[in-house]
């Protein structure tokens, strides 16, 4: 098995060589599965995030929730050196600024930092692979494994918030070597359409 960290540079060169095109027209695909299916549907509350580079762009979706008058949150970084993310509420006109690391976050009140995992009712997150068991490898920072860890030993049967990966097919491997820390994927949504994922009892 490739290790991590070669399978993570190879798929993300792959990515980075997509035609803007290629991924505008794949990620309008992944917006419309997500838009149609019932999951989506349902969710009132829901985590999105800001596509950076050639990461699968939920865009369409994100107006499309603006429109249903669904709450909207994306992940700023926690406090320095804790490795997590918050979920802050962030409407269509909230303006945006840079993190340390350049990327977008909302502005917001301080006390919305506390918005409670359990009150999310989907998180919708990019990753570099998944495997058809429903493992994830991230960018290596583990950003997303700290944040619902606490989830993972609250509860055995993690109803809500359902976590749902967003990718290109070709990120999609036989197998990743899943870590103990690792929070796998309920679901994954590529431009072929969105899966569930099958678990025995955890
Ligand atoms: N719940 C956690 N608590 C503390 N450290 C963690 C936790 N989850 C992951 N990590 C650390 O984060 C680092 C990156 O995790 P990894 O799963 O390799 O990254 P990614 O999920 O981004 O692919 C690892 O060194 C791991 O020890
Ligand atoms: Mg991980």
């Amino acid at each position: 098995m490739e290790d991590r960290q070669s399978l993570r540079s190879n798929i993300r060169k792959r990515r980075a060589q997509q035609e803007p095109a290629w991924c505008e027209t794949n990620s309008r695909l992944i917006s419309q599965h997500l838009a149609a299916s019932h999951v989506y549907q349902r969710a009132q509350r829901i985590a999105f995030y800001l596509a950076q580079g050639n990461e699968a762009d939920l865009g369409l979706l994100l107006q499309n929730a603006w429109a249903a008058h669904k709450e909207v949150y994306l992940p700023i970084l926690g406090l320095r050196y804790s490795g997590q993310l918050w979920f802050v509420p962030c409407a269509e006109d909230t303006p945006l600024y840079k993190n340390r690391f350049g990327i977008d976050e909302p502005v917001h009140a301080p006390h919305t930092r506390r918005t409670k995992l359990r009150n999310l009712d989907l998180i919708l997150m990019p990753l570099v692979a998944f495997d058809q068991r429903g493992n994830r490898l991230g960018m290596g920072g583990g950003f997303y494994d700290k944040t619902l860890a606490s989830l993972q030993t609250t509860s055995h049967h993690w109803s809500r918030p359902k976590r749902i990966g967003i990718a290109y097919a070709f990120q999609g491997v036989e197998a990743l070597q899943g870590q103990t820390w690792d929070v796998p994927l309920d679901a994954i949504v590529t431009e072929q359409g969105l899966h569930w994922f099958t678990r025995g009892t955890e």
